[in-house]
């Protein structure tokens, strides 16, 4: 268990250590046009929109990060604390910990009282659990939905990392058998449009396509290895904007999630002029609850809506539907990546 519950702890502290260290998430090469003339008020704006089935009161929720050790429990509960006082859906950190060791349940256990009846809460998983396991994290956080995670660049950085990598006919299985909405996730690393044909056929609805540009995996693996002497894979991935671009022939098959290096309620407003439903923000809410605490981080949450509010009234727009409309412009880079996809 210890050795768990130290690298759930290790991972809270490189993430925040390598904060904002020379990370692009591609969204600086996407630019909204703006109206110049919207003939609009903020208060006739509205960001409300609906996630895994319900109504949400903005686009975007606290992605998965921790919980199972008794460091990350504590900043779990802030986070429940501030999930409900916002009204964001929160998800946890895997609670793969807690199937193999009942003394990490406790803590996960705690989250639906903390974070109230109303909150949308999401468990969290690694692709390969079976659907026994995925029931017991959902009854464990009383879940409303269950988020599994895919990590193949994570794993084979980390020593102690997977080595096989059979997850597709499991992710049927699941998606199959389970009565609660299935999200299935990347970790930073962006999910490619290779993979989008694939979880179509296996009947995903939700897609985190969670790409790079923030929290990166791959070096805070690096980070954590005895032998630092040279940065494995470093720069393999997908931005968070190339993810967008690659999904765009799909916007029909699923609902989807943008996430990775998101900072601002401009980086939101991109995200869904590229076709994202929501966006899903992780490393920088950590950074501002481990500045600012609770009270920072509320702050925080509510000026990013109101914000958002703001950056729809340059483009014109009143309603999330018509931000996914939003007209904008790619760099010659991106425009290029999004040619040379046609060929795959
Ligand atoms: C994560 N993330 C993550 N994702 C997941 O599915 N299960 C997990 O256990 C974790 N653990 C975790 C720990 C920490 C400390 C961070 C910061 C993040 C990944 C997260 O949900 C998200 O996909 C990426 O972090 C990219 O988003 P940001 O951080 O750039 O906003």
């Amino acid at each position: 268990m210890d050795k768990h519950a130290h690298r759930k702890d290790e991972h809270v502290f490189i993430a925040e250590k390598q904060y904002q260290i020379n990370a692009t998430n591609g969204l600086e090469q996407v630019r909204l046009l703006p109206q110049t003339l919207p003939e609009i008020a903020l208060n006739e704006i509205d960001i409300s929109t609906t996630f895994l089935g319900q109504k949400i009161e903005a686009p975007f929720f606290i992605n998965a990060m921790t919980g199972g050790s008794k460091e990350t429990d504590k900043l779990n509960f802030k986070l429940a604390t501030v999930a409900k006082e916002t009204g964001l859906p929160l998800a946890v950190g895997s609670q793969s910990i807690a199937l193999r060791f009942p003394e990490a349940k406790a803590g996960f256990k705690k989250m639906r009282q903390l974070a109230g009846p109303k909150t949308l809460l999401l468990s969290n998983l690694g692709a390969e659990h079976s659907f026994e396991n995925c029931l017991r994290a959902l009854e464990m956080l009383e879940a409303d939905a269950l988020e599994l995670h895919v990590n193949v660049a994570q794993e084979l950085t980390m020593p102690e990392g997977d080595r096989s990598f059979y997850a597709l006919d499991n992710i049927k299985e699941v998606q199959a058998k389970l009565s609660q909405p299935l999200l299935v996730k990347e970790v930073g690393g962006g999910i490619s449009p290779l993979a989008l044909p694939k979880l179509k056929a296996a009947g995903v609805k939700y897609l985190d396509l969670s790409g790079k540009g923030g929290t990166n995996f791959i070096t805070i693996e690096n980070e954590r290895r005895k032998e630092k002497d040279h940065m494995f894979l470093a720069g393999f991935g997908l931005t968070t904007a190339e993810t967008l671009l690659g999904a765009k022939p799909y916007h029909a098959d699923f609902s989807l999630t943008a996430s990775g290096g998101i900072r601002s309620a401009l980086d939101i407003a991109k995200c869904l002029a590229l076709g994202a439903d929501n966006v899903g923000i992780s490393g920088e809410f950590l950074h501002i609850l481990l500045k600012e605490d609770v009270g920072g981080l509320i702050k925080r949450i509510e000026n990013l809506k109101a914000e958002l509010k703001s950056v729809m009234a340059l483009v014109g727009c009143r309603s999330i539907s018509q931000l996914q409309q939003a007209p904008h412009l790619l760099s010659p880079e991106l425009l290029s990546f999004e040619a040379q996809l046609k060929k795959y």
